[in-house]
């Protein structure tokens, strides 16, 4: 009895390790001032929980053993009122709220603090199931994949097109909603350089959980060569087979929803596909952009992301072919 009990917490155990393995989506490697903030808040919370946690339940398993009853006890004495006992758990517990809420509350204002007017400032706009990024000051429009410069502080505008989506980077900030018909605002300042994973965390329909987007913050110098690129036009199709796949889409009614600067897709319901190739993802995130990644996407859209909006015909291997090396040309 005793080892199986031993063995199945040691298994218990070794499962709740090995979920901490992977994790780009955790809050506990903070790289953000105000991602370190709620850490330290979450930590503390957790420990002084941790400590009240030991002591009712020290409690109770002594009460319960040392005052079971025994064959032969009468009615134990009958207490009514115990100032003592009433003091002893109204104040020491109101003492540990009020210092919860002596270090929450200056966090909750320093993070609602205004961006300066240095800030650099970006549109992120959800969409059923996927992110746009928007860079009004210097006119980029992307899609599920955010690049920021380190060390400057980015004012994020973010807004819904149809239903309530939330914004979350673990590991640089806490979430927040994205509204429909109302812009919230927050300010990030990354500090280090690398790529972070986000994820819509707020239940928006049947692809919520497939709704990703990863922020790549680099140099100021990387950062502006990123946006010179995005800013230019597509890169014309270099093969037979890209221009096929060119003419293909304009056909087959792809340019009603998707945009690609410098031809006449001009479509604004899906992401913009000007510099698709140059996105580390495709699907919001959930598929690595290879050529056989894309062709699968293409193929099967439904399969790869079961109700996404993205509607297409079903296509021949020629058609899938053609599509996929324009899409990869298109850096
Ligand atoms: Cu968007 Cu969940």
């Amino acid at each position: 009895m005793r080892a199986a009990l031993a063995a199945t917490t040691l298994l218990l155990a070794l499962t709740a390790l090995a979920a901490c393995g992977a994790t780009p989506q955790t809050t506990l490697e903070p790289t953000t001032e105000a991602a370190r903030q709620a850490r330290d808040l979450m930590v503390f919370v957790f420990w002084a929980a941790a400590v009240v946690f030991v002591i009712v339940e020290s409690a109770l398993v002594y009460i319960l053993i040392r005052f079971r009853r025994r064959p032969g006890d009468g009615l134990p004495a009958q207490t009514h009122g115990h100032t003592a006992l009433e003091i002893a758990w109204t104040i020491p517990p109101t003492i540990l709220i009020g210092v919860i809420a002596a270090l929450t509350i200056p966090v909750i204002f320093a993070n609602a603090q205004p961006a300066g007017a240095d800030a650099m400032r970006v549109r992120a706009i959800g969409h059923q199931w996927w992110f746009e990024f928007d860079y009004p000051e210097l006119g980029v429009v992307t899609a599920n994949e955010l690049h920021l410069p380190v060390d400057r502080s980015v004012e994020l505008q973010l807004e819904s097109d149809d239903v309530l989506h939330s914004f979350w980077v673990p590991r640089l900030r806490g979430k927040l909603d994205m509204v429909p018909g109302r812009v919230n605002r927050f300010t990030i300042r990354p500090e280090v350089t690398g790529t972070f994973q986000g994820q819509c965390a707020e239940f928006c329909g049947t692809a919520h959980a497939l709704m990703k987007f990863t922020v790549v913050v680099e140099t100021q110098a990387e950062f502006d060569a990123w946006a010179a690129a995005q800013l230019a036009e597509r890169t014309p199709p270099s093969s037979e087979l890209a221009r096929a796949g060119e003419e293909a889409m304009a056909a087959g009614g792809c340019v009603a929803c998707h945009a690609i600067r410098g031809t006449d897709a001009a479509g604004v319901l899906g992401p913009d596909l000007t510099h698709v190739a140059s996105r580390a993802h495709i699907a919001s995130g959930i598929l690595a952009n290879t050529p056989d990644n894309m062709r699968r996407w293409l193929q099967d859209p439904q399969g790869v992301k079961p109700g996404n909006l993205m509607t297409i015909p079903e296509l021949t291997d020629d058609q899938l072919d053609a599509l996929t090396a324009y899409m990869q040309g298109l850096t």
